[in-house]
């Protein structure tokens, strides 16, 4: 949730904020801001309401020279998006140009106490009332940029990273986090000497750049200076040794490579994802799988008494794929928490309790607080993130990295699929530390999920000319998917992807509830997405679609490769190949992604920036 950008060094600042807002925009893009120091000593900010876009064409007759700036990319938490309550905010003097990612929750009584000695406030945001706070506690102890920084922030309850520009000091830059990540990078000047210093909410507006960067930790501080220093400390201004570290990624993983937008990119490197997750994983051969993170940790998940697994969005509908399969594979309880309210009830667990977070970007408010308590509470933590690094990565005892790139698109595809194999490998490979499955079953399980990869590539092939199609149901203003076992979870995810992206209302339901309510919305007029591959609970799913025709309902739905029974008794069919039912998700959930993509794209929609939702939620 909103990306801030900093840069201090010899080059021009502009052209590395701007870019770096750009790669940052997936975060927020209500409004977007920008705040730089120029050789006379002036300090510019401009600001403009919507995308970044919009600012570039707001400072295209500006001053922005400078090599020394920050800038922000906002989703609004208080205060309407507008320019005025865009970052950066200013300081009384406005000497102090400041941005923020986060929510400062006490900075109601922050502001009377800081209007009752005079200062006046021109937004209704929480970060004015943060930057005043730095200046008036410049003021009143008569110190420098630094120390007022780390005196404000110990007055501050609620998550922040923040960067601050001073007016007074051009040739440093000072930056802090709590609860919201931040990442330095630490480039070289073109004359090889001092470093320069880039700043980053993620990675990405800095691997173009270096690969060399350190994570600020939690309540650090850090002051970067022209010549490059670099000293950081924690709020009792306690001095932390920088540990550096070097990036995992590639600047051609975060460009559309050709695609009209990154939603369809990811969907399409979703076989190929898949495998780089798998691999060096799973072990066809010998018939074996091997996760490193549960290597040293066997016993916790031998003795677990019970796995609980904490997500929010499309990461908890991966989370109760994971349940179905751990529970039938490694003979464990497993229950699914939304991060959010597991956080706030006063949840049992025990310290033989396992509790997994599955988290693409590794730093969902909820998600990291729902761990933290767990924490408490004595559990093993244990993280299934994408982004490397990350908070969650960094907060639990062990976990597995999905290695599926960078997801850029708001709507999450890649990352739910490799989600779902992860969780697959994890129960796998529990299930050979307890023996809880025959051989027999054990490696055809090894076998068919090495097939995974490219019955998804025969998925994509065979659905993908289904734009035309999707042209038709623009007009609906709802939808209902159903799902019955693994498929459950893939009628939520599939509902979630339309309305995400296309904002038509859609509600993901088990089959057989149906006939206790939504049944009542059939009509001529609703299309029904139905998971129907010929597996299992095929018959009892065969009388639901009857029960929908019945009704007059248009049938979508997504059948095995030679069916011809739902087939018939469908207005459009999806067909994906054979798989083992505990497999099915992941190829069952493809064309329902193509669907959401190619009706919200007939729909006209900003299909990688859905109005109101950010891609990483790092608020409450
Ligand atoms: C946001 C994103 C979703 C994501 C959810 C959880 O709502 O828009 O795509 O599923 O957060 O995010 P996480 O990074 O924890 O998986």
């Amino acid at each position: 949730m909103c990306g801030i950008v900093g840069y201090i060094g010899d080059q021009q600042a502009y052209p590395v904020l701007i870019k770096g807002l750009h790669r940052l925009e997936y975060r927020g893009y209500d409004s977007a801001g920008i705040a730089l120091i120029n050789e006379k000593g002036d300090l510019s900010c401009y600001k403009a309401k919507g995308k970044v876009s919009a600012l570039e064409a707001a400072v295209s007759d500006k001053d922005v020279t400078g090599t020394i700036g920050i800038a922000h990319t906002r989703w609004a938490t208080h205060g309407e998006p507008n320019e005025i309550n865009a970052h950066p905010h200013f300081s009384q003097s406005r000497n102090l140009a400041l941005v923020h990612n986060g929510i400062i929750e006490n900075y109601k009584s922050l502001r009377s106490m800081l209007s009752s000695h005079g200062r006046t406030f021109c937004s209704e945001t929480d970060t004015e009332v943060l930057v005043q706070l730095v200046e008036y506690m410049q003021e009143s102890h008569d110190c420098n940029l630094f120390t007022a920084t780390q005196l404000a922030l110990k007055n501050v309850v609620g998550a922040y990273a923040i960067a601050i520009l001073d007016k007074n000091n051009p040739d440093t830059l000072v930056c802090a986090r709590k609860g919201s990540p931040l990442i330095i990078g630490v480039g070289k000047n073109e004359d090889g000497k001092n470093p320069e210093f880039y700043l980053g909410s993620d990675a990405t507006p800095i691997i173009e750049y270096t690969d060399q960067v350190i994570y600020l930790q939690e309540e650090e501080i850090a002051l970067m200076n022209r010549a490059g220093d670099l000293t950081i400390t924690n709020l009792a201004n306690v001095k932390q040794t920088p540990q550096l570290s070097t990036l995992q990624l590639s600047l051609d993983q975060l460009e559309k490579g050709g695609y009209p937008h990154f939603m369809l990119k990811e969907i399409w490197e979703q076989p190929d994802a898949l495998r780089t997750c798998i691999r060096g994983r799973l072990n066809v051969s010998n018939k074996d799988v091997i996760l490193s993170g549960i290597i040293d940790h066997k016993e916790k998940f031998i003795n677990a008494r019970r796995i609980i697994i904490c997500a929010c969005g499309t990461s908890w509908h991966s989370a109760l794929i994971g349940k179905y399969f751990i529970e039938e594979a490694a003979q464990i309880p497993v229950e699914v928490e939304y991060a959010s309210e597991f956080r706030y009830r006063n949840p049992v667990i025990y310290p033989d309790d396992v509790v997994i977070a599955v988290s693409q970007s590794g730093e969902t408010a909820d998600t990291l607080a729902a761990i933290q308590l767990a924490k408490q509470k004595g559990a093993f933590l244990y993280g299934i993130c994408n982004v490397i690094g990350s908070s969650i990565a960094r907060a639990t005892d062990s976990g597995t990295y999905l290695h599926v790139g960078p997801e850029i698109g708001v709507a999450s595809t890649k990352a739910f699929t490799g989600q779902v194999i992860t969780l697959a490998l994890l129960g796998l490979a529990i299930a050979k530390e307890k023996h809880s499955l025959s051989d027999e079953m054990f490696h055809m399980l090894i076998d068919e999920l090495e097939m995974i990869p490219d019955k998804m590539q025969w998925t994509l092939e065979h659905n993908k000319d289904i734009a035309s199609f999707a042209q038709m149901f623009t007009y609906a203003k709802n939808f209902i998917y159903l799902g019955r076992g693994y498929n459950y979870p893939v009628a939520l995810e599939g509902a979630l992807k339309l309305k995400e992206i296309s904002y038509i209302h859609a509600e993901g339901y088990p089959a057989a509830e149906m006939k206790h309510g939504p049944i009542a919305l059939i009509d001529e007029e609703m299309p029904v997405v139905v998971i129907a591959p010929k597996k299992g609970m095929y018959d009892k799913i065969v009388s639901n679609i009857q029960e929908i025709k019945s009704r007059k309902g248009k049938i979508i739905s997504v059948v095995t490769e030679g069916d011809t029974v739902v087939r018939d008794m469908s207005d459009y069919c999806f067909v994906i190949p054979d798989t083992r039912d505990c497999y099915v998700p992941m190829l069952a959930v493809i064309p329902l992604q193509l669907l959401s993509y190619y009706v919200a794209v007939a729909k006209g929609r900003n299909v990688d920036q859905p109005r109101n939702l950010a891609k990483s939620v790092t608020v409450e």
